[in-house]
């Protein structure tokens, strides 16, 4: 038997720690398996695919800018990836392709299991609508929080994502300045932190030792982490939900759970949080 071959497809890609992530996972649950990474060009994502596929690959990661044009391509989807309109995920099996969608479980599996943090009946803030927001939501409403609210600049967005949503749960939306209500947990699906900007959102709505959680991460805590600890939150980053969306993937293609507190003590060693 050979050794089994995935990728994480991206561009650019030479950033992405998933290599190291899966080497990890692979070597401490025993799996003959490689993964590395590939960079497809802009305009030929599909054709890159479908050579990896020619050459025996098993399955790939999918990173930006690539997650609807992966969506499109897959021949069947779960559920999540239905929902979240986008594919992180993909597993090749003869002419089908399987297209998953693993980070909004990664982001659930990371405040509840990680943090210690649970959903269930709390009043959640989900700022932003883009597609971090959108593949959070069925998710986030299957931990059947008391009440979800997207708040968006471009509130027609938001008001969207409401709408799709609600046979889920009990999902509104608004823009930042009509917000009034106090969260339990306040989560940054935005793209600012990318720009060090924050979004604009009122101390006000941090209920008292609220749980603020930045999709995002980097070496420093981000602004909305900053201003969010600032006003008494107990703040998390994005790196965990990272490393859990790897753990789903890798069950997707491999059927085995691998540890992920090992690959968190490799990644942020304890003196580095
Ligand atoms: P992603 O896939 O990361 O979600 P996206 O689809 O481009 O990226 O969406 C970016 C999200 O971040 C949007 O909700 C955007 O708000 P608008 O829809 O109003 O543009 C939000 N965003 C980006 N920069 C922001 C900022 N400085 N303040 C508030 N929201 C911001």
């Amino acid at each position: 038997m050979s050794t089994d071959k995935y990728v994480v497809i991206g561009n650019p890609v030479a950033h992405s720690k998933s290599p190291d992530i899966h080497a990890q996972f692979a070597a401490d649950t025993a799996q003959d398996m490689r993964y590395e990474r590939l960079l497809a060009p802009l305009d030929g994502f599909a054709e890159t695919v479908r050579d990896f596929i020619r050459e025996g690959g098993r399955g790939a990661n999918v990173t930006l800018p690539f997650k609807l044009e992966a969506h499109a391509l897959a021949t069947q989807l779960s559920e999540r990836a239905r929902a979240a309109g986008a594919v992180n995920t993909l597993k090749f099996d003869g002419d089908d392709i399987f297209g998953d969608n693993t980070d909004g479980v990664g982001l659930v599996t990371d405040i509840e299991h990680n943090a210690g943090i649970a959903l269930r009946g709390k009043r959640i803030l989900l700022l932003g609508a883009g597609g971090a927001a959108r593949g959070a939501l069925l998710p986030l409403l299957q931990a059947k929080p008391a009440e979800l609210m997207i708040a968006n600049r471009t509130v027609a967005k938001a008001l969207d994502l409401a709408w799709e949503f609600q046979m889920h749960g009990p999902v509104s939306a608004s823009d930042y300045d009509e917000l009034d209500g106090v969260y339990d947990i306040v989560i940054n699906a935005t793209s600012a932190s990318i720009s060090a900007a924050l979004p604009p959102i009122a101390a006000s709505r941090f209920a008292k030792g609220a749980f603020a959680y930045d999709m995002m991460y980097a070496a420093e805590p981000t602004v909305f982490m900053q201003f969010a600890q600032k006003n008494g939150c107990v703040v998390r980053d994005g790196l965990g939900m990272l490393i859990e969306q790897a753990a789903e993937a890798f069950f997707v293609w491999r059927g085995v759970r691998a540890q992920t507190a090992p690959v968190f003590a490799a990644l942020r060693p304890p003196s580095a949080t």
